[in-house]
């Protein structure tokens, strides 16, 4: 039987990573999450009641709460993925980044070196550490070429910066205590349970609102987009096959400058719900009509693109989706699940979280 702590297993990652793992044989998951902001409980509450599932509300800041979670669980790998995650909250606000992102990560490291270092000597030969991180660690990219898992880091954010802050100590833990850890750097992802902060659901729930729809700069930026579960299908692979103190790139190929990421999901919002049958859009004939050009992020990277060819060819990861498949199921499932976006807009999600665990 396997015991995965999965840190951050009730944000958007992480809700459908927990959902891969719980099907799973011979696997029981411990969901380690903070509920903060970016989480909903209900991402993750049909999951209650299984028997090979448990939550823990806890902060990854807490030293003493992680140790509780290795005492108790005793599990024999962590996927970590706690952490704050969006670029335009860090520029606004970075301390709470350094303190989740470097100094969490350092406690979760440090529980989980004290806990390892107690185990035989085949369960610690087993033992994995998995830091999901991302691909922003390695700056920003020009009109060519790719991340590969030797580009030097560049940050540009206080988010990104963070990040890389995490994955030197995931490595050096590896190098100074021996800890089988291995990071990994994934591309941007979108689909079902992502936060309405993200760029895809802002512009699904605001195009459905009649909303401006707000695209910084000229809408030239390039991101890399991968569909969640084709993620989560990586981060299983790397945590049976990966090998410790190994870097894995994880994008989709798949590479959209923002705007005409805003165009499709404009063009999929008028096939699933047309604006002539959308009262909020009265007097527009189209989504497009919407879309309004804003001042651009601070020290907005200009390009991403992940050389995934390593994880392909090791691990023998493939993506399923395309970004045209990936993006119509996302606008469905959230046209379907308007009771999940309803409870984060009106703020019932925070109640609700307050009304259930009055912690801290
Ligand atoms: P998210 O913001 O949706 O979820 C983050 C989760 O972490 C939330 O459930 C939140 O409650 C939890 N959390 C935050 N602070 C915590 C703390 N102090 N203690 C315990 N839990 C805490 O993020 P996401 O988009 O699901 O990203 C998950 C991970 O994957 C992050 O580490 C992120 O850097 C990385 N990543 C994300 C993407 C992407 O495109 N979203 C791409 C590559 C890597
Ligand atoms: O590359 C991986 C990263 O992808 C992850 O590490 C981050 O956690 C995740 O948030 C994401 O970062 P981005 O900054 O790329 O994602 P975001 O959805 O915020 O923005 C995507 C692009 O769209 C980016 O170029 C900025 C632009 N954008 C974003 C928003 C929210 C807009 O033009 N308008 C917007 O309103």
């Amino acid at each position: 039987m396997k015991t995965i702590l999965v840190t951050g297993g009730a944000g958007f990652i992480g809700c459908n990573l927990v959902r891969l793992l719980v099907d799973q044989p011979s696997v029981r998951v411990v969901n380690f999450d903070l509920l903060t902001y970016a989480a909903s409980y209900r991402s993750i509450a049909d999951l209650d009641g299984r028997d090979n599932y448990c939550f823990i509300r806890g902060d990854i800041r807490d030293a003493d709460a992680l140790a509780r979670a290795f005492t108790e669980h005793r599990p024999t790998a962590v996927i970590h993925l706690a952490a704050e995650s969006h670029v335009d909250r860090s520029i606004a606000g970075p301390g709470v980044f350094v303190e989740t992102n470097v100094v969490g990560s350092y406690n979760l490291l440090e529980q989980a070196r004290c806990y390892w270092n107690e185990l035989d000597a085949g369960r610690r030969e087993a033992f994995r550490l998995i830091g999901v991180s991302t691909d922003e660690v390695y700056g920003s990219l020009g009109d060519q070429g790719a991340f590969l898992e030797s580009t030097p880091y560049d940050p540009s954010s206080p988010y990104s910066a963070s990040k890389a802050g995490a994955d030197h100590l995931v490595r050096a833990y590896h190098r100074t205590y021996g800890l089988p850890t291995i990071v990994t750097n994934c591309s941007n992802n979108y689909g079902p349970y992502q936060f309405p902060e993200k760029l895809i659901p802002l512009m699904i729930i605001r195009g459905l609102a009649g909303e401006p729809l707000p695209v910084y700069g000229k809408g030239e930026n390039v991101r890399d987009w991968l569909y969640v579960s084709d993620h989560c299908q990586a981060l299983w692979r790397v945590l049976q096959n990966g090998q410790p103190g190994r870097t894995y790139n994880i994008g989709g190929g798949q590479e959209m400058k923002n705007i005409d990421v805003v165009y499709a999901l404009c063009d999929l919002l008028e096939a699933f719900r047309p604006a002539a049958q959308n009262a909020a859009l009265r007097g527009k004939s189209s989504y497009r009509e919407l879309i309004s050009f804003v001042t651009d992020r601070p020290g907005h990277d200009f390009r991403y693109a992940i050389d995934a060819s390593r994880i392909q060819s090791e691990l023998g990861w493939q993506p399923e989706q395309s970004f045209t498949s990936g993006l119509q199921q996302t606008v469905r499932w959230y046209l379907d699940n308007d009771a999940w976006l309803q409870h984060i807009l009106s703020g019932d999600y925070r109640r609700w979280i307050e009304q259930n665990y009055a912690q801290r």
